[in-house]
């Protein structure tokens, strides 16, 4: 049950530093959520589900979140863990980093690897406000400075996206930065420069710089594009480094993702200059591959801010037709995938300076599903109607139906490509199966899905009620465990919330709701309690807790009644016995009505 055992244990006490030295409304508001007093709370727009009206709730004093809207809550771990789609550890890990609070049972390799990180993220950091500088200096970057206007890139906007200039010395950033008292050994892994033959070289000179920063905002690279169509390549990129992998890294993915979890869904585009212009135009859910394909793990990257892509591709399609592998990739992820053609010739970056955002915007709302797009185009080739052909085409198909996640939209698709091409869904089937598609696919997790609320009975009811009075005033515990077993519960989350509270209450400490909190892996236990924790607790509490008890005796009693009854029936066992039994049992549950079930000054 306790992931946090396994590796790496970090103590309960490091964590609990952690998380007190950690505040809430500074993380939140570091990892991007805008968040505005509201009284003694903070509000924002809920950056978990889309919605007008701030229901994203903040308590400074309580140091929760909680949002009224899709139910989601919990602590400043738990908040972490969920923004950044992060394990406990690597979440306690981070937040510990930020403090510079060194965990303990780390292994002294990683600790070393970790400063190594650290030097090479403030080295990049030195860069990027180098080259930023360089590029802001009149008469060293004028001209790329002329270049980015006639481009029709803003002031603010090269100074957010830290745009910057590299000069045409070869030497330029090898002095300035050991200047600095950085090493060429470290220029070396962080990619800047080159150790060559006679002597270390700066990597780029006379080019725009791009930095490229990963999901978190850390900058792990630059991309450089050439002033003049003679100086080749048009963009020459940062190697990979131990900061920079370049599967991992999408550009603009920091300063996207708010709008990502927004909009619900995120565009994909080829290039720094398309997204950083659709930026500028207001078009924030963009983010782009560096320069490589799709891989599994820009897949996975996405997943964790949203469950669809739009892919904006030139319409002449050869990009398309090379991006294959990659879009399977975002399907085998469990991303839904539409697709946007621009006009020929055009790229995102030209058709909006052409046409404008909302011409653009319009172009992506309409955009289709990526499988029914091949579908569509497969039919359309001159030659389908030959065996061949067709054959081909059902077999790239297939190639792409495969890696679909969710079994009945593979289904349906399998159906519309049939029907399209004039072939049997077998025949689509056969070729899936002789692809190796399994009987039981992953199922297909949607975020919507889990926010549905759900129905409790009645006696659930009464037990939501209790465990929250509890939650808002846990000195009623030491007296409801005297009465009520964990196990009575019949909810399962509640079963869960009431052995951790049971729990809790049995150290021989003071009890804290947010070492609750930390315990608590399951993110719909975490949610029920900040909800608690964030409403108007009742007036008389005691008064609740004590009319919960006694009509959860009722079921309880209810419960009994019934079971005697059915194996007085099911064993034929003495009649009078369970007669005797009944009238006893029913009697007590009576009795419940009558008596208060406490004695005076038992609590307290
Ligand atoms: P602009 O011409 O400045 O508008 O850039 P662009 O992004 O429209 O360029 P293009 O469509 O030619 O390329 C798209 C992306 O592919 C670029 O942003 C780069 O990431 C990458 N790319 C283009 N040319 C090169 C190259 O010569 N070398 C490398 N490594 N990557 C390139
Ligand atoms: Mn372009």
């Amino acid at each position: 049950m306790n992931r946090t055992r396994t590796k790496t244990h970090i103590p309960p006490e490091t964590v609990d530093e952690i998380r007190t030295r950690s505040d809430i409304v500074e993380v939140i508001s570091e990892c991007g959520v805008p968040l505005r007093p509201a009284g003694r709370d903070y509000k924002a727009l809920c950056p978990f589900h889309d919605e007008k009206t701030p229901s994203f709730s903040v308590s400074v004093e309580k140091q929760i979140f909680h949002c009224f809207g899709c139910q989601t809550g919990g602590n400043v771990i738990s908040f972490v863990q969920k923004y950044e789609g992060k394990s406990f550890i690597e979440t306690i890990t981070w937040l510990a980093e930020r403090l510079n609070i060194s965990l303990p049972s780390q292994d002294a390799r990683a600790s070393a690897n970790r400063k190594r990180f650290t030097s090479l993220e403030e080295l990049n950091r030195f860069a990027v406000q180098y080259y930023h500088r360089q590029l802001l200096t009149e008469n060293i970057g004028g001209r790329a400075m002329q270049y980015l206007r006639h481009r029709g890139v803003k002031p603010q906007t090269l100074k957010l996206f830290q745009l910057g200039y590299a000069k045409s010395a070869r030497r330029d950033l090898v002095k300035a930065a050991t200047d600095e008292g950085w090493t060429i050994q470290q220029l070396v892994d962080a990619g800047l420069i080159k150790n060559e033959e006679h002597g270390p070289q700066d990597r780029f000179w006379n080019r725009l710089l791009f930095p490229i920063q990963n999901e978190r905002g850390t900058p792990v690279g630059f991309g450089g594009r050439a002033l003049s169509e003679e100086h080749q390549p048009k963009y020459l990129n940062s190697p990979e480094t131990i900061l920079y992998n370049k599967s991992k890294v999408l550009y603009n993915l920091d300063k996207a993702r708010q709008a990502i979890y927004r909009k619900g869904n995120a565009l994909l585009v080829e290039g720094y200059m398309d997204a950083l212009m659709l930026y500028q135009h207001g078009v924030e859910n963009v983010v782009a591959a560096c320069g490589t394909s799709m891989s599994e793990a820009h897949a996975t990257l996405l997943k964790r801010f949203t469950p669809e892509v739009i892919l904006v591709y030139d319409g002449d399609s050869a990009g398309l037709q090379a991006a294959q592998r990659g879009l399977h990739r975002l399907l085998a992820a469990g991303l839904r995938v539409r697709i946007a053609l621009m006009p020929n010739g055009e790229d995102p970056d030209s058709f909006t300076r052409q046409h404008g955002a909302e011409a653009f915007a319009a172009l992506t709302e309409k955009a289709i599903n990526l499988i029914e797009f091949q579908i569509q185009t497969g039919v359309q080739q001159q030659n389908i109607h030959r065996v061949d052909v067709k054959t081909q085409v059902a077999k790239d198909i297939s190639a792409t139906l495969i890696n679909i996640q969710n079994r009945i939209e593979r289904s349906e698709y399998v159906k519309y490509a049939a029907k399209e091409l004039h072939l049997s869904p077998e025949m689509l089937w056969h070729e899936l199966r002789d692809l190796g598609l399994k009987e039981a696919p992953a199922p297909y997790r949607t975020r919507t899905n889990k926010t549905a609320p759900q129905k409790l009975s009645p006696r659930a009811q009464i037990e939501a009620q209790l465990i929250e009075a509890l939650i808002q005033s846990p000195t009623l515990i030491a007296y409801v465990k005297t009465q009520f077993h964990h196990a009575d519960f019949t909810e399962p989350n509640f079963v869960q919330l009431a052995q951790l509270l049971w729990e809790a209450n049995s150290e021989n400490e003071e009890f804290n709701i947010q070492n609750l909190l930390n315990k608590c892996h399951d993110e719909k236990l975490r949610a029920f309690i900040s909800n608690a924790l964030l409403r108007k607790t009742p007036p008389n509490l005691q008064a609740r807790v004590d009319g919960c008890l006694r009509k959860l005796r009722h079921f309880i009693f209810k419960d009994m009644e019934q079971r005697v009854r059915s194996h007085a029936l099911a064993e034929g066992a003495d009649e009078f016995e369970t007669l005797k039994e009944l009238v006893k049992l029913s009697d007590q549950r009576r009795a419940l009505d009558a008596q208060p079930i406490h004695e005076p000054g038992a609590y307290q």
